[in-house]
């Protein structure tokens, strides 16, 4: 049995990273939606529709056990409807990233970033209130950041600048836990730390760690690692070398 990733588009190589460094022998099959890419801006009903045909690519090629939604967008409206209509285990990013920001924070004052859609959603804050009802949640959409990420800016003065933009606002109103809501933050995790180092911060990919843990997800495969993608995109080609080693991808079409 295999491991399932998909994501819009190239952000969910953070979350492929994560579980292929810690399960070395698990057969992994990532899709990007590349084609389709972003989601973050798209409405619910298109979410949820692209999602399902990702999930079902997955399903019907490999001898998929568990899929993981590494986009937050996509956790944040299609989960259900994943879960519904496939029957394997499926592991979004949002219940993750709230459950670790909840163990992490001390003063209980916890700040959300992601996509527009995600923050439109308001999975995280319904993620958060199931834990603890009157936990206090600041949140904001941070749309400038995947573009970032995505032109390699990452460690300039202009990610500095964009930073502190969306986030002085958030972090002055005492937040001292931060989730990176959107798989392509995880990537500028360095200048928000060097911005804000006395807050905590929640990368999903590694909550999700806990879940395969918790599942007893079988992941002494042999190793076998696939990146699918639904079109060329320069983006993936330079992030593909800096998160999944330079791995081939080959093009499909859902
Ligand atoms: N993967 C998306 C997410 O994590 C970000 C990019 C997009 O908007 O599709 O929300």
């Amino acid at each position: 049995m295999a491991i399932g990733i998909f994501d819009s588009g190239v952000g969910g190589l953070t979350v492929y990273k994560t579980i292929s460094e810690h399960f070395p022998k698990a057969d992994i099959h990532y899709l990007g939606d590349t084609a389709r890419v972003p989601y973050g801006s798209r409405s619910q009903e298109t979410v949820i529709k692209y999602s399902l045909q990702c999930a079902q690519f997955l399903v019907e090629n490999f001898d998929i056990d568990t899929i993981i939604v590494a986009c937050n967008t996509a956790s944040s409206y299609a989960i259900d409807n994943i879960r519904e209509k496939f029957g394997v285990n499926v592991i979004g990013v949002v219940e993750p990233g709230a459950k670790s920001a909840f163990m992490l924070s001390a003063n209980r004052k916890i700040g959300i970033i992601g996509t527009r859609a995600t923050i439109r959603s308001q999975s995280y804050v319904k993620a958060l209130q199931a834990l603890s009802p009157g936990i206090s949640i600041q949140q904001t959409a941070c749309p400038l950041f995947v573009p970032i990420v995505e032109e390699m800016l990452i460690e300039t003065e202009i990610a500095e600048n964009v930073v502190k933009h969306y986030l002085d606002e958030l972090i002055n109103k005492g937040v001292d836990t931060l989730i990176l809501g959107c798989t392509h933050y995880p990537l500028l995790k360095g200048v928000i730390s060097k911005i804000y180092p006395h807050v905590s911060i929640v990368d999903s990919s590694e909550a999700i760690i806990a879940c395969i843990e918790e599942l007893s997800v079988d992941t002494l495969q042999n190793g076998i690692r696939e990146i699918y993608l639904t079109d060329e995109s320069p983006a993936f080609e330079t992030l593909k070398n800096v998160l999944a080693g330079g791995l081939a991808s080959k093009k499909v079409t859902l």
